[in-house]
């Protein structure tokens, strides 16, 4: 029974140990993309996403949007004065997930 227990254990931390290499794989994720909205590196204005739009309020409705990576690089041209993000790159793909998961809420 002790042998079953600690077979058991050991299988837990093997799996804890897959997930916590999943969450730091390269693939854009909503996490990322929710510290991305209040990263001032995004543009050059010294703002963030979340200065205009604190906690993704208001964000809801834009969630559905088809062309919602277009619209988040219009915010940051012109709100943050930064440079339009790859709409293929992780960054901007992390953003897209963070804001559809608050049209979730
Ligand atoms: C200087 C203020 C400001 C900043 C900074 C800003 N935005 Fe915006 N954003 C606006 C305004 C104004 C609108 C248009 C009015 C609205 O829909 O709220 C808008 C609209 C949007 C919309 C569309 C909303 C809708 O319902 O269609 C999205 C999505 C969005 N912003 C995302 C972002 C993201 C992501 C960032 C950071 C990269 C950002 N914004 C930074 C001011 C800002």
């Amino acid at each position: 029974m002790k042998t079953m227990k600690l077979v058991a254990i050991v299988f837990l931390l093997m799996f804890v140990g897959v997930g916590s290499a999943a969450a730091m794989s390269h693939g854009p994720t909503a996490e990322k993309g929710k510290a991305l909205f209040s990263d001032v590196k995004l543009g050059t204005s010294g703002q963030s996403c979340s200065s205009c739009h604190p906690d993704g309020r208001g964000m809801a409705k834009a969630a559905v949007k088809t062309d919602l990576a277009e619209t988040i690089n219009t915010c940051i041209v012109k709100a943050l004065k930064g440079t339009a993000l790859d709409t293929k790159s992780v960054e901007l793909q992390s953003m897209v997930l963070y804001i559809q998961s608050l049209g979730k809420m």
